[in-house]
C-alpha cells in the first residue's frame, strides 16, 4: 500500500549531497534502481533525474518494522528516506559514480509507490527491443541517458530563447489549424464539424504566418514551432517535429547568417562547452555537390570527389565515355591507404550500395605494391590511367573508386553515399568534431522527373537571386536563390531563405512552379493580398531542434530526444495513435471512411 507524505519534505535531489554534508539528517525521494538483500543489510540505489544514492537499511540499526518495510522494497518502488549522510568503506567506494563516496544511513522509511516488474530493467544499458522500450516510453525515459537528453534539450532551448530576446526576437505564437500550405511534403488534415467538407491542415512550419507577422511590423519573430508533415520516416524524420523558428525584417542574406552565427557559438559553449570559431565556412550548393555529392556535407573528413569527365571522354570504356557525352561525369574518390582496408568482397559490397542509388556500376582501380589492379584498365590508354592518378594524386596503397553517369544527379547520389559509408568504416565520423557550415546559392527550382514540373527547392516564397532574376523567363533550371542551410556533421539542422517581397515577383514564382494566376490567388490570395500594402525585406531560418538535440546529445535517432516519439508507420506504441474513433464522431465531422462502404 502506498504511503501518504504526511508532511515530509524532500531536502536534496538523490546525486545533490555532496561529502561536505557528511553527518548531515536529509530526506530524499526516488525509485529503487537496484535492490540488494544481504540478511541483515538492504543497499538501495535511489535513483532521480540527478542521479543515484546509495541507502542502507541496517537491521541492527533499525526499529524492527522500518526493517521489515524495507524488505519489501523492490525495483522501481517509489520510496521516501529519512536519514543520515555518510562516506562509505573505503573499499566500498565507486569511483565511477557522483555519489560514490556516500551512503545514505536509513532512519525512517515511506513507500509512497509500488511497482509491478517492470518489462526491462531501467538502465543505460538496456537490452530490450526499441518496440517494447516505446510500448513503455514512461519507463524508458527514466534511464539516466534519457533524463540527460531531456534535460540537454531543455537547455538549448532555454538558450535559444536567452539568446533570441537578448536580440531583440518577439515570441509570437502561430495557430495550428490552418490552411493548406506548399512546403513539399503531404499535409495532415483536420475535418471542420461547422462547415461540411472542409477541412484544416496542420502547419508544415509557421511559414507564411512569420512572413505576415514581418508585414504586421513585428520586425524580429521567435517561436518554438510544432510542424507537421505526413512525410515517410527515417532516423531524423518524424511526422511531428519542433522547430526553432525566426524572421528578421530589413535584412539581407548577411545580416540573418550573422545572428545565427551567434546563436550557434553561445549554443555550443553553453551546453557542451565547445568552441566554435567565427565565420562558419560557407559553400555554395554547387561546390558541395562536386566536392561531396551532397547538399549537406560532412566536413569531418575529405574523402573529397575528384571529377576526371575531360581525361576519359573519349576512352575506350563505354561506361565512363558514354556518361560524360551524354551529359553528365565521370567521379572518383581515392582512399588514402585504403588497399590494406577493403577486400574484393567488401568492394563488390560498395559496388551493391551505389546500385541502390541507381548508379550502374562502381569501377575502382587499386594501387597494389606489385602494381595497379583496376577493373577497367584494359579500355584506357596508359596516359588516360596517369592523368588519372596524377588528378587524384593517387600513391602507392591507395585506392580509387569511380562512378560514371549521365545524370549528374546519380554521380553526386551514389559516389556521396559511398563516401559516407567510407567515412563511417575508415572512422572517420569523429564525434568530438563539430563541423558546422552553411551550404549556400541553391537552386531555386528543383526538376521532378516523375511529375514532369518543377518544384521549389527551398519553398516558393524564397526570393531568387537578384543576378539570376533574368533567368526566370530564359532558363529557370539555372535560377539561384537566395536560400541558406546550415549543416552540422552532415546533417542539415536548418534552413532559410530572404523571402520575394514584391507581389510582381511572388505571382510570377507561382506562375513558373506551374500554378494558373487563379489557382495562385486561390490558395495564396491572402498572402499575395497583403503584399500589396506595404512589405519590409525580410527573411529568416529554421532550426530543427529534435536534430540539433540529437546531435548535440550524440543520439543516433532523434526518437531519444523527443518524449513520445512515433515509429515507422507513424503510431505512438505507447497510446496506440493513430486509432479508429466513434462513429458518432465521424457522423459529426460529415466524415464516411472507404473502410465503412467495404
Ligand atoms: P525546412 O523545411 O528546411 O524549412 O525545415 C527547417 C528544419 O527543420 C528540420 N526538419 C525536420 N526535423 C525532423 N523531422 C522532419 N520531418 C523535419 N523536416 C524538417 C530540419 C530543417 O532544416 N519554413 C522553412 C524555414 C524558413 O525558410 O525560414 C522550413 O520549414 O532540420
Ligand atoms: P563491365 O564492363 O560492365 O563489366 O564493367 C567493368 C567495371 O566498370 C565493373 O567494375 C563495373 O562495376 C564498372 N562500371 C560499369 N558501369 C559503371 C558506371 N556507370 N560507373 C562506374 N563504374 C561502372
Amino acid at each position: 500500500m502506498a504511503e501518504l507524505l504526511q508532511g515530509w519534505k524532500r531536502t536534496h535531489y538523490c546525486a545533490e549531497p555532496t561529502v561536505d554534508e557528511v553527518g548531515k539528517e536529509m530526506v530524499l525521494m526516488g525509485w529503487a534502481g537496484t535492490w540488494r538483500n544481504l540478511g541483515s543489510l538492504i543497499f538501495i540505489g535511489l535513483r532521480d533525474r540527478t542521479g543515484t544514492m546509495q541507502v542502507t537499511f541496517n537491521e541492527s540499526e533499525l526499529p524492527k518494522e522500518v526493517f521489515e518495510k524495507a524488505e519489501t522494497i523492490r525495483s522501481e518502488y517509489v520510496i521516501a528516506v529519512k536519514g543520515v549522510l555518510a562516506r562509505r568503506d573505503e573499499k566500498m567506494v565507486n569511483r565511477n559514480m557522483k555519489t560514490g563516496e556516500l551512503e545514505l544511513i536509513a532512519k525512517e522509511l515511506k513507500i509512497l509507490g509500488v511497482s509491478e516488474t517492470p518489462p526491462f530493467y531501467i538502465d543505460d544499458n538496456v537490452n530490450a527491443a526499441e518496440q517494447l522500450r516505446l510500448k513503455y516510453r514512461y519507463l524508458d525515459l527514466r534511464r539516466p541517458c534519457m533524463q540527460a537528453n531531456m534535460l540537454m534539450r531543455s537547455k538549448i532551448t532555454k538558450v535559444a530563447h536567452e539568446y533570441f530576446a537578448e536580440q531583440g526576437f518577439i515570441e509570437i505564437e502561430t495557430p495550428t489549424l490552418c490552411k493548406s500550405t506548399p512546403e513539399g511534403a503531404r499535409d495532415y488534415l483536420v475535418p471542420s464539424r461547422v462547415q461540411p467538407g472542409k477541412f484544416y491542415a496542420l502547419p508544415q512550419s509557421p511559414q507564411i504566418f512569420k512572413q505576415l507577422l514581418m508585414l504586421s511590423g513585428f520586425d524580429r519573430y521567435m517561436q518554438i514551432a510544432r510542424c507537421y508533415r505526413d512525410e515517410d520516416l527515417r532516423a531524423d524524420r518524424q511526422p511531428e517535429f519542433t522547430q526553432i523558428d525566426l524572421e528578421m525584417s530589413f535584412v539581407e542574406q548577411d545580416d540573418v547568417m550573422n545572428v545565427q552565427e551567434g546563436f550557434i557559438k553561445r549554443l555550443m559553449k553553453e551546453t557542451l562547452d565547445v568552441d566554435i570559431q567565427l565565420p562558419l565556412p560557407r559553400i555554395t550548393w554547387q561546390e558541395a555537390m562536386d566536392r561531396y555529392g551532397s547538399d549537406k556535407p560532412d566536413t569531418r573528413f575529405g574523402l573529397e570527389f575528384v571529377n576526371v569527365s575531360d581525361i576519359v571522354k573519349d576512352c575506350g570504356f563505354g561506361a565512363f565515355a558514354d556518361a560524360v557525352k551524354g551529359g553528365g561525369s565521370v567521379r572518383c574518390i581515392n582512399v588514402e591507404g585504403g588497399v590494406e582496408h577493403f577486400t574484393r568482397k567488401q568492394i563488390d559490397a560498395f559496388g551493391d550500395l551505389v546500385k541502390t542509388y541507381r548508379a550502374k556500376g562502381l569501377a575502382w582501380l587499386s594501387m597494389k605494391p606489385e602494381g595497379i589492379q583496376c577493373s577497367f584498365a584494359k579500355f584506357l590508354t596508359e596516359d588516360q590511367i596517369k592523368a588519372i592518378l596524377e588528378r587524384a594524386n593517387a600513391k602507392t596503397g591507395d585506392i580509387l573508386f569511380f562512378v560514371a553517369d549521365a545524370k549528374d544527379t546519380v554521380v553526386y547520389q551514389a559516389l556521396g553515399a559511398l563516401r559516407l559509408e567510407l567515412g563511417r568504416r575508415l572512422g572517420l565520423m569523429d564525434d568530438t568534431k563539430f563541423n558546422f557550415l552553411w551550404v549556400i546559392e541553391f537552386p531555386q527550382f528543383e526538376w521532378s522527373e516523375e511529375d514532369g514540373r518543377y518544384y521549389a527547392m527551398h519553398h516558393p516564397f524564397t526570393s531568387p537571386m537578384d543576378e539570376d532574376l533574368d533567368l526566370l523567363d530564359t532558363d529557370q533550371g539555372k535560377v539561384r536563390a537566395k536560400a541558406y542551410d546550415i549543416v552540422l556533421n552532415g546533417n542539415e539542422i536548418g534552413g532559410g531563405s530572404i523571402r520575394i517581397h514584391s507581389p510582381e515577383v511572388q505571382e510570377k514564382m507561382f506562375e513558373k512552379l506551374g500554378f494558373t494566376k487563379e489557382e495562385a490567388w486561390e490558395r495564396f490570395g491572402f498572402l499575395m493580398g497583403a503584399f500589396k500594402y506595404g512589405t519590409p525585406p525580410h527573411g529568416g531560418l529554421a532550426y530543427g531542434l529534435d536534430r540539433l538535440a540529437m546531435l548535440i546529445t550524440r543520439a543516433s535517432s532523434i526518437r531519444d530526444v523527443i518524449a513520445f516519439p512515433k515509429v515507422q508507420t507513424a503510431s505512438c506504441l505507447m497510446s496506440g495513435c493513430p486509432d479508429v474513433v466513434e462513429q458518432a464522431q465521424l457522423e459529426e465531422l460529415h466524415i464516411e471512411t472507404v473502410a465503412d462502404k467495404e
